[in-house]
């Protein structure tokens, strides 16, 4: 059918698979597990993306050169089982206004790029977050905000999404809030979030291999019911471009009528 066609490369931005540097896996072991079950999904990519400044880090090693061996050593560990998943490494930042001066650490930025996976407390309002957003696109760093869904401002105001959206910074919902693992309100949020078209990415958030492992093929399955095949494909293509740093595109997310959900099924069957 024409319109329709399938973007292969599954990537997964936003994760914590690597075992022993934060509140991921603790064994080589579990981590080996989760990047099989991602593989089995059809995970081309895994990015990586240790906490970094967060709270919970106290005391843990985010040197760039240590992290870099270890994901080198993990890597290896994955080819000698033969799991065909490219790893990278990168970080999820934790809101401190500091995002400018901690820019320079080639950690902070997906693949040292342009784009930074930034994350907020989730029940406090992120104070002089605009200021910094700000400071980081005019130094050519585009803010990516993790999982609005779970921010308690953004269940008060959804609409706080649209002034994100208008500003230009990319927004990333995690697979396992369409999915309904954080309970129903997040569910609901995320599908509300969808259907306001404010949506770029979708991140697994990957912290284990059991209530919070890769869920990326489950939640493009049901946005592919709910928007079509389409949809999943410009959300896997914003994924690729994001790896590749190049630019991150805004997606339209129309409600499909059950025909078109039926044809976009038969299209896949040809
Ligand atoms: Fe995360």
């Amino acid at each position: 059918m024409i319109g329709i066609w399938n973007f292969t490369k599954m990537i997964d931005f936003h994760n914590h698979v690597l075992f022993d540097v934060d509140d991921g896996p603790k064994t080589l072991e579990e981590s080996i597990d989760m990047v099989r079950f991602a593989y089995n999904q059809g995970v081309t990519d895994i990015v990586q993306t240790v906490h970094f400044q967060h709270p919970k880090m106290e005391g843990k090693n985010t040197d760039y050169k240590y992290l870099v061996d270890r994901v080198r050593d993990f890597q290896f560990k994955i080819d000698k089982e033969k799991i065909k998943v490219k790893i990278h490494l990168s970080s999820e930042v934790f809101f401190l206004p500091n995002l400018l001066e901690i820019s320079k650490n080639p950690l902070t930025k997906i693949g040292n790029g342009k784009f930074m996976l930034i994350e907020f407390r989730s029940d406090l309002f992120p104070t002089g977050y605009e200021d910094e957003f700000y400071q980081l696109k005019l130094n050519g760093i585009t803010p990516i905000i993790a999982h609005p869904e779970r921010y308690r401002f953004v269940q008060l105001d959804k609409n706080v999404l649209k002034k994100w959206k208008n500003a230009g910074y990319i927004i990333q919902l995690d697979a396992g809030s369409i999915l309904g693992k954080f309970g129903n309100y997040t569910k609901n949020l995320a599908l509300e979030i969808l259907d306001m078209s404010c949506v770029h990415l979708i991140g697994s958030d990957a912290h284990n291999n059991k209530h919070r492992n890769f869920c990326l093929k489950d939640a493009y399955e049901k946005i592919e019911k709910l928007y079509g095949l389409e949809t999943v494909n410009k959300l896997k293509k914003n994924a690729y471009s994001l790896l590749n740093d190049n630019k991150i595109k805004n997606i339209k997310f129309q409600k499909l009528k059950r025909a078109s959900f039926i044809r976009s099924i038969l299209s896949k069957l040809k």
